[in-house]
Formats: structure tokens, sequence, C-alpha cells
């Protein structure tokens, strides 16, 4: 089974690529709205690994009361970042686990360092890291009309991915996805973030996928760039019509997508 080249029909059902089955330590970096939440659960059901969202683990903690969720909640509200000690702290006893997408993490330097310190503690090392790219006005659109499960956690899209009649919602919007929160927050992507393109394109382990293609349409993507950059999960070779999954660079995509701000 290939993945089908307009990913239209690719859904758990019909993908039975050539990911095999080896563990999985893959980065989603992107800005806010590019839709790292929707693809990591999505390729979690794919690949089996697990979906780790710093930005749920940290609703979570505010949603339960804790005296930690009571400390970070400013932070998620206002859409600034919550202190790398923190959110290291949370993120490091999961890592020992062997087969996991992050969703949200690494946002900054300091975070990424503490990355690498910790996989080099358990011998182990990134698979890849994919760049979702968007302008800054798509995002913008998408964080406004985001909802998102209370009963299922799926995130949906009052117009390009409503919930369908299986979804009993109710469906919330969050705090800060407030306009003035959202330009923020991306101002805070494009600085403390967006640098660690840099960062992971120097140990070649970057990926950049365009996150304005239909959600089906980048999954078949990230799938193509896992086949193609993780050496246990080697494609075999590829039908000639399948399009090669070779990185752009990032001056390439400056000119590709111009940033709205
Ligand atoms: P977090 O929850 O991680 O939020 P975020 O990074 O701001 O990212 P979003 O969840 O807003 O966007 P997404 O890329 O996941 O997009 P989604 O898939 O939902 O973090 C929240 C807060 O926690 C931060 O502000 C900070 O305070 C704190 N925090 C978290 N991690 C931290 C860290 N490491 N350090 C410090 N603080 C941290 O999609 C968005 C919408 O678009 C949806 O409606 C979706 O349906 C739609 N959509 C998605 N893909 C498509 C598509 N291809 N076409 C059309 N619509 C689409």
């Amino acid at each position: 089974m290939r993945i089908p080249l307009d990913g239209a029909s690719l859904d758990t059902m019909t993908y039975a690529g050539d990911l095999g089955t080896s563990p999985t330590r893959l980065l989603l970096l992107g800005p806010q709205g590019a839709g790292k939440g929707t693809q990591a659960q999505r390729l979690a059901a794919f690949t089996g690994a697990r979906h780790i969202s710093t930005g749920d683990l940290i609703r979570a903690e505010i949603a339960a009361g804790t005296r930690l969720g009571r400390t970070i909640k400013g932070y998620n509200d206002r859409g600034e970042l919550v202190p790398d000690a923190t959110v290291i702290d949370m993120v490091r006893p999961i890592l020992s686990e062997d087969n996991w997408l992050l969703d949200g993490f690494p946002r900054t330097l300091a975070q990424a360092i503490a990355l690498d310190r910790a996989l080099g503690d358990l011998g182990a090392g990134l698979d890849l890291v994919v760049a979702l790219e968007a302008p800054d006005a798509a995002l913008i659109e998408r964080l406004s009309g985001r909802r998102q499960s209370e009963a299922t956690g799926k995130i949906y899209h009052l117009v390009s991915n409503p919930p369908g009649p299986d979804d009993p919602g109710p469906f919330i919007q969050r705090d800060d996805d407030r306009p003035e929160h959202i330009r923020r927050r991306l101002e805070l992507y494009h600085a403390e973030t967006e640098p660690l393109k840099e960062y992971y394109a120097a140990r070649g382990l970057l990926a950049h996928v365009d996150a304005l293609q239909p959600i089906e349409q980048v999954t078949a993507r990230i799938l193509w760039q896992m086949e193609a950059h993780m050496p246990a999960r080697k494609a075999a070779p590829r039908a000639p019509w399948a399009p090669q999954p070779i990185p752009l660079r990032d001056e390439e995509w400056r000119d590709a997508v111009p940033s709205a701000s």
C-alpha cells in the first residue's frame, strides 16, 4: 500500500506504508495554529507513538488546580511561555520512553539543549524534526476558529474541520485563542522558537512541510519525510509518481511564504 498522492483517502485504515515498527523520536516544530496538535494526533494513530504536548500537560495542571497549575495559569492565558525549568521538569520523565512525538517542545534554545542532554543521558537521539510552515495571516484565521472537544480531546475548526456526529463535545475555545493573545504568541514564536530550525538544520535533522495543505495532505507529507529520513524506517524504492521528499531551504520558504506580520 502506498500513500495516496493527494492524501485524500489517507486514514489509519488505508495506510500500511513503509514505516515499519521501530520506535519514533520526532519533534513537531511550528508556529501556533500550524497544525502540530492536529498532525500529532493523526501521526500517533498511524505510528503507535505517544503524543506528548507540553500545551496539553500545562492545561491539565491548570484544570486540576494544582499548585503548579495555579503558578503557570497566567503565562498560559496570556500566551507567554512558561519558564524553561518548569517545562523541562514536566517533560524529562516522559522522555525515557522510546516512542514519542513531541508537540510544542522545545520552544527555546535552553529547552533544546535540555532535550539533547536528557536524550544523551539515555544514549538516545532524535530521529527527525518536522517544521510545519505557514504565514501568520493563515494562522490567525485558524486559531480564531479552533475548538477542542472536552469529551475526546480532538481538535477541530469551525469551518475547515468541523466535528462529526460521533463526538458529543462540548467544544471549547481556548483562553489564549483570543486575537490579542494570538499576536503575542506568534511574536514569541518568531523570536524564541523559529531559530531552532537552524539549530536542527545544522545537524541534518530538519524537514520542512507546507502546513497550508489540507490536513490529510500534510499528514502524507510528514509520513514521506519519516520514511525518507528515519534510517530504521527506510522506505522501499518509491513509485515514480511519488514526490521526492527533499527539504526546502529556509531562504526558499521566506520567498514562498511571506510573513504577514
Ligand atoms: P500549545 O498548546 O502547545 O499551543 P501552541 O504552540 O500555541 O500551538 P497551538 O495548539 O495553538 O497550535 P497547533 O500548531 O497545535 O495547531 P492545531 O493543530 O491546534 O501551548 C499553549 C501554551 O502553553 C503556550 O502559549 C505556553 O504558554 C505554554 N507552553 C506550551 N509548551 C511550552 C514550552 N515548551 N515552553 C514554554 N511554554 C509552553 O490547529 C489549529 C487550528 O487549525 C485547528 O482548529 C485545526 O482544526 C486547524 N487546522 C490544523 N491543520 C489544518 C490544515 N492543514 N488545514 C486547515 N485547518 C487546519
